[in-house]
């Protein structure tokens, strides 16, 4: 069901990272043609997605959701997974008018990973995205759990007019669960083989060579550069591996590069 990921952060990661930075927001502005201030973005991490708060009882239907835009002065409600939230307090973003009122009164879920925020974007179906992008949702989900109040279930794909858990409900929890153990076994490879340091001089050509902190790893060992394949020979990149890992198929060593360096420099 998921594919592989073709962006190195969520959109949710990106998106805190660009919000730390007031320069930033002038192209925030433009991105949206939003207004307002930079968001209490910190989020609780649940791998599975699932949740200890107390569920809400009350079930919406679309149209009812859809009465609360935040017009008039009115509450906002949007919902994300099918969860209902009230976000009346950030109605400088969700308000009318406000840079994220698009999704106010629906749930825009694909939305918030795609980008798409054009009517037919905003959409609760998450079919066969990226397992990044399952990432990036359950990183909102955990944003609007910790920042908003969980008021209530929308009856739709992922719960039924009684609020109960749908079988969309049940795969969504499962594409999430895929994409976090999938990011989990990245991260231990990431860490297991850490990118080399690289230098370029026109003169000398390209350096890598490894030290305790390449690749942002930091460790208490250096490790020797190597080339490491992925498993379909696809992608190289350097690696710093520990002398127990040196036999592993994946790698290979740098030609004219002694077995023991640290450093290497490559053919031109
Ligand atoms: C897929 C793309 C994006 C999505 C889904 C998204 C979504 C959101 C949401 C839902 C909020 C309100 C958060 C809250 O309730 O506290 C928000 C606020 C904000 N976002 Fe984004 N955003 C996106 C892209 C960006 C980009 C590219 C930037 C900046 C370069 C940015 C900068 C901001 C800032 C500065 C705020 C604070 C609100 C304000 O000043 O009006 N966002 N974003």
């Amino acid at each position: 069901m998921l594919t592989t990921p073709n962006l190195l952060y969520s959109t949710k990661s990106i998106h805190d990272f660009a919000a730390k930075f007031p320069g930033l927001v002038s192209f925030f502005k433009w991105f949206h043609g939003g207004k307002g201030s930079v968001p209490q973005a910190d989020h609780i991490v649940t791998k599975d997605g699932s949740s200890e708060v107390s569920e809400p009882t009350r079930v919406f239907t679309k149209e009812e959701l859809a009465k609360y835009k935040g017009e008039n002065g009115g509450n906002i409600y949007l919902a994300v997974m099918g969860r209902v939230f009230d976000v009346t307090r950030g109605r400088d973003y969700y308000g009318p008018g406000g840079g994220y009122a698009f999704f106010s009164g629906v749930d825009g879920s694909r939305a918030f990973v795609t980008g798409n925020f054009k009517p037919e974007g905003l959409i609760d179906d998450i079919t066969g995205l990226g397992s990044q992008d399952y990432i990036g949702l359950r990183d909102w989900l955990d944003f609007y759990m910790k920042d908003y109040e969980f008021i209530g279930k929308l009856q739709g794909l992922f719960y039924d007019a009684e609020g109960k858990e749908t079988q969309y409900y049940h795969d969504a929890q499962q594409w999430i669960k895929e994409a976090s153990d999938y990011k989990e076994d990245e991260d231990l490879f990431k860490e297991k083989y850490p990118m080399c340091n690289v230098e370029y001089k026109p003169e000398e050509g390209s350096r890598v060579w490894c030290s305790t902190k390449s690749g942002g790893i930091q460790r208490d060992w250096v490790g020797f550069p190597r080339s490491l394949y992925s498993a379909d020979s696809k992608n190289i990149r350097c690696a710093c591996a520990q002398e127990a890992d040196l036999n592993d198929s994946l790698l290979k060593e740098y030609p004219n590069c002694p077995k023991d360096a640290v450093s290497c420099m490559l053919p031109k």
